[in-house]
């Protein structure tokens, strides 16, 4: 595979694709991890003097040019954390208007390439668009791991006509958690939370053969309880995946796993409640929803980390960015920065809502490495390939 640190890059005309969708409330960046993250290869990139044309997606505006969606907001951001003094901005995407960009730049210089997603070709891989667009450029760079589970125009295609190159960031990523993966020490265990269950069955499904043990938080938990006939109140279920909850816990009894699940919890009367009260699992009435586990849960998960020899994290395990449900959350992330490097546990965490819970807890240093890819953290612990990884390795353009 072709990196930054193995294929020289010098005055050439270089499309680089970044994951710029970071993570915006009140029209503040609440986390500019995604942009810290290429600051390397970029930096790189400036001093071989190429000009560079970063490409980026932010939400997902499926081929519509919508206002809310522009990448514009992020310009200050940019030049403030690369720390580069002028940045031009590219609108569209007409071949006239790339070149008159190209021309107008001096080596060494940066644009940012208004959102790929307004483009209807984005995700539906256009071979022409990508050709195109790529002859007007030297060179492809994805530095974007987070985004590379995605099969779409702006990942997979320029590829296929020009050298295609893994950025530093992405290398990054993939050594790190593939370390974790293979030093595999036991006892382990994983910390699987966020709403969803349906978008971690892989995951749990592999999870079970490899960990001695699988807490469950967040309200994914919630329909675990469910499955063992314990009544939530109106707390947020995916009623269609109780026998999918039913049978990782049977498939986890085989493979010797244990599952944790909550025993008690913090429920309000909605997620706005601001007077929580905390209530044993079997305690729950019509009216309570399950926002945050209780204090004895907590301290089973911080018994079960002191165990371990390798924690995984993947989800708060409460409704964390609704105060005061973050507790549980910021309570595990403290217990894990004061005694992961004490005790010797290996410590890895990935997911966009992941990072800003333990950043709320102040605890990163607790961590070996924290991923900033979500999905892609994901597939890539189901042990897929993503598909922009392999378009890196298969590239044979020098
Ligand atoms: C992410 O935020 O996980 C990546 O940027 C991918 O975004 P997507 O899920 O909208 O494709």
């Amino acid at each position: 595979m072709k990196t930054l640190k193995n294929f020289e890059i010098i005055n050439k005309k270089v499309l680089f694709r970044a994951d710029l969708n970071v993570p915006v409330f009140n029209e503040v960046i609440t986390d500019t991890s995604r942009i810290v993250a290429i600051k390397s290869s970029i930096n790189n990139l400036i001093s071989s003097k190429n000009k560079i044309f970063i490409l980026a997606h932010f939400g997902r505006p499926k081929g519509e040019v919508l206002e809310k969606y522009s990448l514009k907001f992020i310009l200050s951001s940019l030049k403030e954390i690369l720390e580069i003094k002028k940045i031009y901005f590219l609108q569209n995407l007409q071949k006239d208007q790339i070149n008159k960009k190209i021309n107008e730049m001096e080596y060494g210089e940066v644009c940012l390439i208004e959102n790929i997603r307004f483009q209807k070709s984005e995700e539906k891989i256009d071979l022409n668009f990508a050709k195109n667009l790529s002859s007007l450029f030297d060179v492809y760079v994805n530095d974007a791991f987070s985004a590379s589970h995605r099969n779409h125009t702006s990942i997979t295609a320029f590829a296929k006509y020009i050298p295609a190159v893994a950025g530093n960031h992405l290398i990054q990523e993939i050594e790190k958690i593939d370390l974790f993966l293979k030093n595999s020490k036991k006892p382990n265990m994983a910390i699987i939370g966020g709403s969803k269950i349906s978008t971690k069955i892989k995951l749990l499904n592999n999870l079970v053969k490899q960990f001695n043990c699988i807490v469950i938080g967040g309200a994914m938990a919630n329909t675990f309880l469910l499955s063992n006939n314990i009544d939530v109140g109106k707390s947020l279920v995916e009623k269609d995946l109780v026998e999918e909850a039913k049978n990782i816990q049977k498939k986890a009894n085989q493979y010797n796993c244990t599952i944790v699940l909550p025993i008690d919890v913090v429920c309000g009367k909605s997620i706005e409640d601001k007077n929580p009260f905390e209530l044993s699992i079997n305690k729950i009435t019509t009216d309570f929803m399950i926002l945050d586990l209780g204090k004895k849960t907590t301290e089973i998960i911080n018994q079960e980390i002191k165990k371990s020899r390798m924690v995984l994290w993947n989800g708060p395990v409460g409704a964390f960015e609704y105060k005061p449900y973050d507790k549980a959350t910021s309570a595990i992330a403290i217990y894990i920065k004061e005694n992961a490097k004490k005790l010797n546990i290996s410590t890895l965490a990935g997911g966009g809502d992941t990072i800003s819970s333990i950043k709320n807890a102040n605890a990163e240093d607790g961590f070996d490495y924290i991923s900033n890819a979500g999905g892609a953290f994901l597939e890539w612990l189901e042990g897929n390939q993503s598909p922009g990884i392999i378009a890196i390795k298969e590239n044979n353009f020098i």
